[in-house]
């Protein structure tokens, strides 16, 4: 299948080398010149497992960057429309770079065609760009809009792409269905598990996946849906790790405890400080706002939003009650990413609590695996970026740890110890077990856990309630 992807940011680049992966022949377009300059150079412009190998294997032959979208349609059975689609100020989606790329598309429609929404899109984009593409000259006759839902994360981008749980395909014609049906052929058939050459099965995986066929609106609604509830469970978590805190119950238990229930599932109940990155705070909004179009009020989701920002704020106060007060402390910070195995830093709930502090007037010695280059575009005065854990730590009144980075888990916590000038650290992901910690003379404080202090250590700030339990 010969089959164009448009935009080559995070969800376009992958699915593009992953289509190639399958054996498509595909064209990724893109109208940053830059980028599409780096991409044909071999550069990888993002960090994401197996996504350099898969360049790799099919640059130049199955895989080719261009700034023509017009030949790209031309010569394509497929348009997968990946550009991105960011919150305009009262938190709608931004819809105007798919709109123009709908007007582009029309003018190459010459024979059938699908175009399919890879990008996250309110209902009813699907009718705007037939609307869109038919204003502009193209025959009705010669295309669909379908809707094709992607569930990737950053950092297992490539594996969520080739072992999802399903397939969405979002068509209202037989035609256009099985146009997706045959791209996804390879993995619904599972003749790509097969094939020796394939990327790793990941742990969890069940292959082959179902491939579920929709209406393209329900298609665009169980994205939204799908983001809104996983969002939603994150917030449950980190509101019952609250109230662990005040009561001096333990969230690890907690989630143990309701997660083995398959009703609920453990998945996606880890407290913390809150999600961010691309997707889930904006399509929150966008999900709000296309509610209220549709006339129903989802107050749901403002809770949802409202706890997100919430914990952010009593972290803030965790590290005000162990260090009493900010002015001039010096902060040893792990993680800028808003998320492990990513470098992407987008709404990273690590960088706000970076800029907060130092606000307050904390100087920030910050560490990250891979997204110092992009926090260092935003974070400018009063923050350092060192080149490990451990120099991060010299010298600071305390250690945060705000990103879930496996290498942050198997910190070396003598070492740590010695270089810190207190040994308190402050974890916004639960990254250990406080008892260990404590043996190791820190003074721990996590999410939902009663903070952990070594024997015989002075009382730190926090008394009230919560503050001296002991595991
Ligand atoms: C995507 C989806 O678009 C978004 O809806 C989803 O929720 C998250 O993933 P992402 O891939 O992260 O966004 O976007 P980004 O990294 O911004 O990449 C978009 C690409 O499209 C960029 O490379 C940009 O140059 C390109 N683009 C944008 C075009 O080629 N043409 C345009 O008109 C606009
Ligand atoms: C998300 C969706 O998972 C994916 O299906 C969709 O296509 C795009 O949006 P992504 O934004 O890459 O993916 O990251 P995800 O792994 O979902 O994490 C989002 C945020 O939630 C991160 O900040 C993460 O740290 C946080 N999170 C996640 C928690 O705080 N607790 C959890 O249990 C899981």
């Amino acid at each position: 299948m010969r089959i164009a992807v448009v935009g080559s940011g995070y969800v376009g680049l992958v699915a593009g080398a992953c289509f190639a992966d399958l054996g498509h022949d595909v064209i990724v377009v893109d109208n940053d010149q830059q980028k599409l300059a780096a991409l044909t150079r071999g550069e990888v412009p993002i960090h994401e497992k197996f996504l350099p190998e898969l360049l790799q294997r099919h640059r130049g032959q199955r895989l080719k960057f261009s700034d023509d979208l017009h030949a790209a349609v031309r010569a394509s059975a497929a348009i997968f429309v990946a550009v991105g689609t960011p919150p305009t100020d009262s938190g709608d989606a931004d819809l105007s770079y798919v709109e123009s790329v709908a007007r582009e598309i029309s003018g190459g429609i010459d024979d059938y065609k699908i175009v399919v929404e890879k990008s996250t899109v309110p209902v009813y984009t699907s009718e705007w760009v037939r609307k869109i593409i038919l204003r502009n000259g193209a025959d009705a006759e010669l295309f669909d809009v379908a809707s094709n839902p992607e569930f990737l994360r950053e950092g297992t981008a490539v594996t969520d792409f080739l072992f999802p749980d399903r397939i969405v395909v979002g068509a209202d014609s037989e035609r256009c269905a099985g146009v997706l049906r045959e791209i996804y052929a390879p993995l619904s058939d599972g003749s790509y598990y097969q094939r020796a050459d394939a990327i790793p099965h990941p742990d969890r995986a069940q292959v082959p996946p179902p491939l579920i066929v929709t209406s393209t609106k329900s298609a665009e609604l169980i994205k939204h849906a799908s983001n809104a509830f996983l969002a939603m469970k994150i917030s449950f978590i980190n509101a019952v790790a609250s109230i662990c805190e005040s009561v001096g119950a333990n969230v690890q238990q907690v989630c143990r405890g309701i997660g083995t229930d398959s009703r609920i599932g453990p998945r996606f109940l880890n407290p913390g400080i809150g999600y961010g990155g691309s997707c889930f705070p904006k399509d929150l909004m966008a999900f709000r706002s296309v509610a209220r179009e549709c006339g129903y009020e989802f107050r749901l989701l403002d809770e949802v939003m409202r706890i997100n920002e919430e914990q952010r704020q009593r972290f803030l106060r965790k590290v005000r009650n162990a260090l009493w007060t900010l002015r001039g402390k010096r902060l040893a910070v792990l993680g800028l990413a808003f998320k492990g195995g990513t470098d992407d830093i987008r709404e990273s709930p690590a960088i706000l609590l970076i800029q907060s502090l130092v606000q307050e007037g904390c100087v920030v010695v910050a560490y990250d695996p891979a997204a110092t280059e992009r926090a260092r575009e935003v974070l400018r005065s009063n923050v350092e970026f060192a080149s490990n854990p451990y120099d991060a730590a010299a010298g600071a009144d305390a250690l945060l740890l705000l990103t879930e980075w496996e290498e942050f888990s198997a910190l070396d916590l003598a070492q740590l110890n010695r270089k810190l000038r207190y040994p308190i650290v402050i974890d916004g992901r639960n990254l250990y077990d406080p008892e260990i910690m404590a043996a190791h003379g820190f003074s721990y404080y996590s999410v939902g856990r009663a903070p952990a202090l070594p024997e015989g250590s002075p009382t730190s700030g926090d008394g009230r309630g919560q503050g001296q339990k002991k595991i």
